[in-house]
């Protein structure tokens, strides 16, 4: 006998074939079956056709329901059953093969690999109960979990994030395009926890620009402040130090303080800045570790410390050795009058002041690249905890946005802000006379201003009364170390036009007038 013979006798099919061929004993995926377990299967819009069976074939045999041995239909049966090309189906069978979930014999059809996935019994841990310190610190300091859900459309004076029409679309695309070409491999590789050397060099020529003396200090490039401010906090307290801040001060950095378990010592701040007399005293009663200080635009004050004050400052952390971890994080949304320098242009040669930039305010937060200025003989110390939390700030996003301020688009983005920020500041400033009852009101320009309200005004209950009429702000109490200041606000006009800022300003005067 030379050739294969099936019979059936007695409900077997037998199958004869010569003495020395090896017979594979396979399964073939009923009809039923494939109706069955394809049926199941319908196509989202996007993701493409090829891929989408592909990780279908691949739930089913993890999931159990195509077994080891078992047939796949052939391409055609499959693909006209679920209406897409041949090719399709074709090239799901190849890199399902790829991945070794099937072997395709050749003119005869896939086969399911044995894949076996343990499921054991049940674990059930109680993760509650687990929790670290700092998870609970984080939760209970987690604002967008703490504060109303946005669950419908609103005018929001909350949010910080830039307004969608100073995103530049075009000069990105044609500064990615531009680096991937230049670069390619070297963007997509491991690069170095320093940052990217031509982004350094540029940050540096751009801080000298500032009036900063750079000469014997060094540039690391984070992920945005919030990672430079942890990592300059790791680098120099210990758990238990006593840190010194603006207070009120912004809310992230507060929560990130506090992360560290440091004991924060808030210090007043006035209407340029904070309290001098105060600062002095606090320095003199605490052992202080570092200041961290916002001395533009502050957040959530919006106050602009003048010159004379900053060197003041200066003098009064140097007269304690007590460094300095200055935020420069928007300090370019100046709308009038001169710029002014930053504290670490005060300090020249010394290396007392650590500063921290971030293009958030001024160009994309989404790229996440902020940088922290500081003495070279702290370099290694910054790069090596943060190669220990995230290796580096990736390389891909560094080159193009050096690549993007290299044809000079950071001139024109800051132009393009001051032009939109300054006319709703002036105007947020006209509504909030004209329609708020506060009691004091600072900003200087930047992005928000900041409002007291009588001392029985709880503005948590203005906001809950807001949010029903369709308008949110953030409560000033959350900057404050203490928490406390129930009557205040902060009213942010980054992302709402001229109509909106006095429908909503005239909604808070109207219910604040109403308590
Ligand atoms: C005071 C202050 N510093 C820095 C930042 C920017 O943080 P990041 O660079 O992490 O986005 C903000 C953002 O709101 C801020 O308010």
């Amino acid at each position: 006998m030379n050739h294969f013979v099936v019979k059936y006798y007695y409900g077997w099919f037998f199958i004869f074939c010569p003495h020395n061929v090896k017979i594979n004993i396979v399964k073939i995926c009923t009809k039923d079956k494939v109706m069955q377990v394809f049926n199941e299967l319908s196509f989202e819009d996007g993701l493409p056709i090829p891929l989408q069976i592909k990780n279908h074939i691949k739930k089913l045999i993890v999931g159990g329901m195509l077994r080891k041995d078992e047939k796949l239909p052939s391409t055609r049966e499959l693909s006209s059953m679920l209406d897409v090309s041949r090719n399709s189906v074709l090239k799901a069978y190849e890199e399902l093969a790829d991945d070794g979930y099937v072997r395709i014999e050749h003119n005869v059809g896939a086969y399911v690999l044995y894949i076996h996935v343990n499921t054991e019994e049940n674990w059930e841990l109680s993760w509650e109960e687990r929790l670290s310190q700092s998870a609970h610190i984080a939760d209970q300091l987690d604002l967008i979990k703490n504060t109303v859900r946005l669950e419908k459309k609103v005018i929001n004076f909350r949010g910080l994030a830039p307004d969608k029409e100073i995103f530049d679309i075009e000069g990105v695309k044609r500064a990615f395009l531009n680096i991937i070409s230049k670069e390619g491999y070297n963007v997509l590789n491991y690069g170095y926890a320093k940052g990217y050397k031509p982004l350094i060099d540029y940050l540096k020529s751009y801080m000298r620009g500032k009036g900063i003396d750079t000469e014997g200090k060094d540039i690391v490039i984070t992920n945005g402040f919030t990672e430079g401010f942890g990592i300059v906090l790791s680098t120099i307290c210990e758990e238990g130090d006593s840190i010194l801040c603006e207070n009120p001060t912004h809310n992230t950095a507060l929560k990130i303080m506090k992360m560290h378990k440091l004991n924060v010592v808030g210090v007043d701040i006035e209407a340029n800045g904070i309290d001098t007399f105060k600062l002095g005293e606090a320095l003199k009663k605490n052992n202080i570790k570092a200041g961290y200080l916002v001395p533009s635009y502050h957040n959530p004050t919006g106050t602009v410390m003048p010159l004379e004050k900053r060197v003041e400052i200066y003098k009064t952390f140097k007269e304690h050795n007590v460094p300095i971890i200055e935020d420069g994080f928007s300090e370019e949304l100046r709308y009038s009058g001169a710029h002014i320098p930053p504290i670490a242009a005060i300090s020249g040669k010394g290396n007392g002041v650590i500063y921290i930039g971030s293009f958030s305010k001024i160009l994309f937060p989404g790229i996440r690249v902020g940088w922290v200025l500081a003495d070279k003989r702290l370099m290694t110390s910054l790069e090596s905890i943060k190669k220990s939390s995230n290796i580096h700030t990736s390389f891909l996003d560094q080159a193009i946005l050096y690549e993007y301020l290299l044809e000079g688009n950071l001139d024109k983005c800051i132009k393009k802000s001051r032009r939109i920020y300054k006319e709703r500041y002036s105007f947020a400033l006209e509504c909030a006379r004209r329609y708020i009852p506060y009691e004091e009101i600072t900003g200087d320009g930047g992005m928000y201003i900041f409002l007291k309200l009588s001392k029985h005004i709880d503005c948590h209950r203005v906001l809950a009364e807001c949010y029903e009429r369709g308008v949110i702000f953030t409560p000033g109490d959350i900057f404050y170390v203490e928490g406390d200041n129930h009557n205040t606000m902060r009213l942010s006009f980054a992302n709402v036009d001229l109509q909106d800022i006095e429908k909503g300003f005239s909604i808070i005067g109207e219910v604040v007038n109403n308590i």
